[in-house]
C-alpha cells in the first residue's frame, strides 16, 4: 500500500466551510431577536462606562433562549468600550453549575485577578469564607475600576447552598473602597427568587430581564444564519431549516 490512509479522505469534498460554527457553544457576531434583551443589558451596563455602579439584574429564560450568549456578547462590548475610553471596567462570568459553593466562586473571583507575575493562589479549600472574600475585596480594590460579576446557572448553587454568597457579593460595594460591582445572576428557572431571603431577592432584582422562548419563525432565522456560516451554498435544502426550527419550537424555543 502506498501514501498515507488519511489521503483519500483529506481530498474528499466536504458539506461544510466551519463546523466549529456548528458547535452548540458556537457564539455567532450577530444574535438576532434578542435585540430589546440586548438593549436592556447595555442600558443599564452603560453606567459602568460613566465610573457609577450598574443595577444588579435578573435574567430568566428556558434553556436555550440565548441568555448566556447575550450576556457573554453585552461584556465582551463593554470591556470592549472601556480600553477604548480608558474607563478600567472588567466582567468575571462564572457558571455555578461547574462552580457550585461559596467557597468556590469566591476563590475563583479573586484567583481571576491575579496578575500573571503573582503567583499566590486562594488555596482550593481551607481558608475561611470571610477570609476568602476579604481577599477578593483586596484583589478588586487593588485593580479599581467597575466589576461586573455574573453568576451563570445561580438557581443551581442557590438550590444546593443556599444564599449567602449572593447574600455577600450583593452587599460588596459596602466593603469595597476604590473598587464598585455588581452583580447579574441568569437562570433559567422563574421561580428561583422564591428560595432566596427577601433582602436579598430585593437586591438581586432591582432589574429583571425575560428571554421569552424563541418562536418558529424566529429560530429559522437562527438557523438559516447558522447554515449560511456552517455549510456550502446549496448543501441544505430550506424545508428542512422549517421543519428543524418547527420541532424546536414545540418543545419549547431552544436555539441549541
Ligand atoms: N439569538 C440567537 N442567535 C443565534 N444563535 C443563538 C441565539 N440564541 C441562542 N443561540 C444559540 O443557542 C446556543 C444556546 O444559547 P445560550 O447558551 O445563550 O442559552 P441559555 O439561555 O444560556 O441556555 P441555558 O439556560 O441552557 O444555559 C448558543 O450557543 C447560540 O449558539
Ligand atoms: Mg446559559
Amino acid at each position: 500500500m502506498t501514501g498515507n490512509i488519511f489521503d483519500d479522505f483529506l481530498s474528499r469534498k466536504t458539506l461544510f466551510v466551519d463546523k466549529e460554527v456548528l458547535r452548540h457553544d458556537f457564539r455567532p457576531k450577530k444574535l438576532p431577536h434578542r435585540q430589546s434583551e440586548i438593549e436592556k443589558l447595555t442600558f443599564n451596563l452603560v453606567e459602568a462606562l460613566n465610573g457609577h455602579i450598574p443595577s444588579n439584574m435578573t435574567l430568566y429564560g428556558v434553556t436555550g433562549a440565548g441568555k448566556t450568549a447575550v450576556t457573554s456578547y453585552v461584556c465582551d462590548e463593554l470591556e470592549a468600550k472601556g480600553r477604548e475610553i480608558n474607563r478600567p471596567v472588567q466582567t468575571i462570568m462564572v457558571n455555578c453549575r461547574q462552580i457550585d459553593t461559596q467557597y468556590r466562586v469566591l476563590s475563583h473571583l479573586g484567583n481571576s485577578l491575579l496578575e500573571s507575575h503573582e503567583i499566590d493562589e486562594i488555596p482550593f479549600t481551607g481558608w475561611p469564607t470571610d477570609r476568602v472574600f476579604g481577599e477578593l475585596v483586596r484583589r478588586m480594590d487593588g485593580r479599581g475600576g467597575v466589576f461586573v460579576i455574573i453568576l451563570d446557572e445561580i438557581d443551581h448553587l442557590v438550590r444546593k447552598a443556599g444564599d449567602d454568597l449572593l447574600y455577600n457579593l450583593t452587599s460588596i460595594n459596602a466593603s469595597l473602597k476604590s473598587a464598585r460591582a455588581c452583580v447579574i445572576g441568569i437562570s433559567n428557572d422563574l421561580k428561583f427568587t422564591d428560595f432566596l431571603d427577601p433582602r436579598v431577592r430585593s437586591r438581586l432584582g432591582q432589574s429583571d430581564v425575560v428571554f421569552n422562548p424563541y418562536d418558529a419563525m424566529q429560530l429559522q432565522n437562527i438557523l438559516r444564519q447558522r447554515a449560511e456560516g456552517a455549510l456550502v451554498e446549496g448543501a441544505l435544502d430550506d424545508s428542512v431549516i422549517a421543519l428543524c426550527a418547527a420541532i424546536a419550537a414545540q418543545e419549547h424555543g431552544d436555539a441549541r
